[in-house]
């Protein structure tokens, strides 16, 4: 059964912890980001696991092998459950990610972070990556497919992939593969500036093992009551 994880797309400490507390019991699981991480520091990931909570840290590292292991050592210690690295990272340093995670989960007492992969943000089109790639791109798909082979063979656990990826990727990556989905929507829900997104059920449908889903209930005004029509519809699947 597919789970949600809360986006706490907020700007500071008080705020993150204050919905936290508002959801209480009802919810598990939350993404801590780079807003958030930049100005409350990784005692947020502390005072989350302090609640019992698992947390998924969006940091989407990118750098040499040698320092991107050494933050996944350091998310692991903070008891980190699933953390980003981009697949354009390439291979070593997705290794490095992965084997750190591995010996953390091999020394007593540390938790051992899944490591999700990231393709291509969804900010880029295909004349934005076919600058950054140096050679002409007509299809993003074909992009994140490659990518996302790429990093699963090189040892992660999962992709952080839009449902409208998730049963392409699912197909040919096999059962195994973790898939993240954000750009939840509930029908007829206000999207933000998300531009594509998929209700709760279609990203079921297409997959997902994780719907990431932030405003849909951060900014609702009864949240938990938000998470519990996003639940209803996960459970119509
Ligand atoms: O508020 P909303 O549900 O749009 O939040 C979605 C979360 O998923 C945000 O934290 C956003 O950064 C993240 N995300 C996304 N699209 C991607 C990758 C990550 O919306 N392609």
């Amino acid at each position: 059964m597919a789970e949600v994880i809360i986006a706490l797309d907020l700007p500071d400490r008080a705020a993150g912890l204050d919905m936290v507390d508002r959801l209480g019991g009802e919810a598990g699981f939350y993404k801590v980001g780079l807003e958030l991480f930049t100005s409350a520091g990784p005692g947020v990931v502390s005072d989350l696991k302090d609640r019992g909570k698992r947390v998924f840290l969006d940091l989407k590292l990118h750098d040499i092998p040698n320092t991107v292991g050494g933050a996944v050592r350091s998310a692991a210690a903070l008891g980190v459950d699933l953390l980003t690295v981009h697949a354009m990272g390439g291979r070593a340093m997705i290794e490095a990610a992965v084997e750190a995670a591995r010996e953390a989960g091999d020394a007593k007492g540390a938790s051992s972070p899944r490591i999700l992969a990231v393709t291509v943000l969804t900010s880029l089109d295909a004349k934005a990556l076919g600058a950054v790639s140096g050679r002409e791109i007509y299809d993003t798909r074909a992009e994140v497919l490659r990518l996302a082979g790429l990093a699963v063979t090189a040892g992660a656990h999962g992709l952080v992939a839009s449902a409208r990826e998730a049963q392409a990727l699912r197909s040919s990556l096999g059962d195994r593969v973790l898939l993240v989905t954000p750009g939840i929507r509930l029908k007829g829900g206000d999207t933000h500036d998300q531009t594509r997104v998929t209700d709760p059920g279609g990203a079921v449908r297409a997959g997902s093992d994780y719907l990431v889903v932030g405003r849909t209930i951060t900014a609702a005004p009864d949240p938990a009551a938000a998470l519990g029509q996003v639940r209803q519809a996960m459970e119509a699947e």
